[in-house]
């Protein structure tokens, strides 16, 4: 099989950037290692920056997001359980839209389901060879037969977990990392949210964030141990304690109920450089990873895809190779602006194990200092509503 972009990969990324391509004329194959329902099966953040709300409008998929997300003004901060806002709104001009990443995915696949684009699940053993030449192929089983895509380029879409990103030489590749002593329990309840927005919560016995997905769905998460067995963690004391490290008018007004999803994930903020290897790119969590606390993981990979694929359309349109060329540098550059700010919020509103009185004090002091400083809100807004591409 010969195609122009081979695309590894069909969480969000790829399946974007296939999007786009095809809207513009350039034909893809994605290869996906698993189903289309379990990709879809995944349970991810939900808030876009209003740059990834227009990205997906101008692929053509944003029309039931339009109709069913939420558009927020803002957020709620709190600090031992008393919370202050933060208007997006009115110190930025922008909002941000809540409407979960799995639907993002389903309105992705069902798009490129409408215009018989090429995904192919279930491949195995997927292997880039040539990406630095100027004839890459990729190879892959399928029903237990090998075959072959050769490509232009190849778009390396596939997640922390893939193998684009170890295809580019171990030695010139060189990559960040800082893990985080702690995990997130989610938990995903049929109850109405707590809150209209958004509440992120600082507290001695660690963070909690009140998220929804929309109004009688309700995304709860609170810090607590890695190591902490699941089964250990009831719905009763689940709510018990994120009632304890909440607002005090949202705790008493939660409403709880049974969870239908429950999981522990852990966080890390990672950076694999270079974002380009010869005719080979990494996109998304291929490339980056960031802690949820700001919800920056899908808006990183939607802003990679729209520096790929108009760095791929002007090559196609007018043999225009800028763009190719500025891919890497210009995607990480914003990639670690969203990586600082994913840290630093990390860092603001978690309890870290070895935390000294000294580093409580400052954490405190960021906050108040947040609560009554323009200037500090503005920073905070204009990273969380999503810096420009
Ligand atoms: N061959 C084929 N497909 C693969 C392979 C492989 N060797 N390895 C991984 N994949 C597939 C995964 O099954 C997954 O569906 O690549 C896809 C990668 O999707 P994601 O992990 O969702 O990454 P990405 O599309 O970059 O999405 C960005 O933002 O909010 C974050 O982590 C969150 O998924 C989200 C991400
Ligand atoms: C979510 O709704 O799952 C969510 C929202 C905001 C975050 C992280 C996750 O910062």
């Amino acid at each position: 099989m010969r195609t122009q972009v081979c695309i590894i990969g069909g969480g969000p990324s790829g399946l974007l950037l296939s999007q786009i391509l095809h809207r513009a004329g350039i034909d893809t194959v994605v290869l996906e290692r698993k189903s289309r329902d379990y990709v879809l099966g995944r349970i991810r953040a939900g808030v876009l920056e209003w740059g990834t709300v227009e990205l997906l409008r101008s692929a053509g998929v944003g029309a039931r997001m339009d109709a069913e997300g939420f558009a927020h003004d803002g957020t709620f901060l709190a600090l031992q359980n008393r919370g202050f806002r933060i208007d997006f709104r009115q110190l930025t001009g922008k909002q941000v839209m809540v409407y979960g990443q799995t639907e993002v995915t389903r309105d992705l696949y069902d798009a490129r389901a409408a215009a018989e684009g090429k995904i192919l699940h279930g491949v195995e053993g997927v292997t880039l060879h040539d990406p630095d030449g100027d004839a890459p192929f990729v190879s892959y089983v399928l029903n237990g037969t090998e075959h072959r895509v050769d490509c232009d380029y190849i778009a390396g879409c596939d997640g922390f977990h893939g193998v684009s990103r170890t295809s580019v030489p171990a030695a010139v590749r060189k990559e960040y990392e800082r893990t985080y002593p702690f995990g997130w329990l989610g938990i995903l309840s049929q109850t109405p949210p707590v809150s209209h927005e958004l509440i992120y919560a600082n507290h001695a016995r660690g963070f909690a964030l009140c998220s929804m997905r929309n109004r009688h769905l309700s995304r709860y998460y609170i810090q607590a141990p890695l190591d902490d067995p699941i089964e250990k963690w009831t719905d009763d004391r689940f709510w018990d304690e994120l009632r304890r490290r909440i607002p005090d008018d949202a705790a008493q007004s939660l409403v709880t109920g049974p969870s239908v999803e429950k999981s522990l994930a852990p966080l890390r903020s990672f950076v694999a450089e270079p974002m380009r290897w010869g005719r080979l790119f990494l996109v998304g969590d291929a490339a980056h990873i960031v802690p949820p606390t700001g919800a920056k993981g899908l808006n990183l990979a939607m802003s990679d895809v729209h520096y790929l694929s108009r760095a791929l359309i002007a090559y196609y349109r007018d043999r225009d190779v800028g763009g190719i060329d500025r891919y890497a540098a210009t995607a990480l550059a914003r990639a670690w602006k969203a990586i600082r700010f994913s840290w630093w919020f990390t860092t603001t509103m978690h309890r870290f194990p070895d935390q000294s009185e000294f580093d409580q004090r400052i954490q405190e002091s960021e906050l108040e200092y947040l609560e009554h400083s323009a200037a500090a809100q503005t920073v905070l807004a204009e990273n969380y509503i999503g810096l420009p591409y």
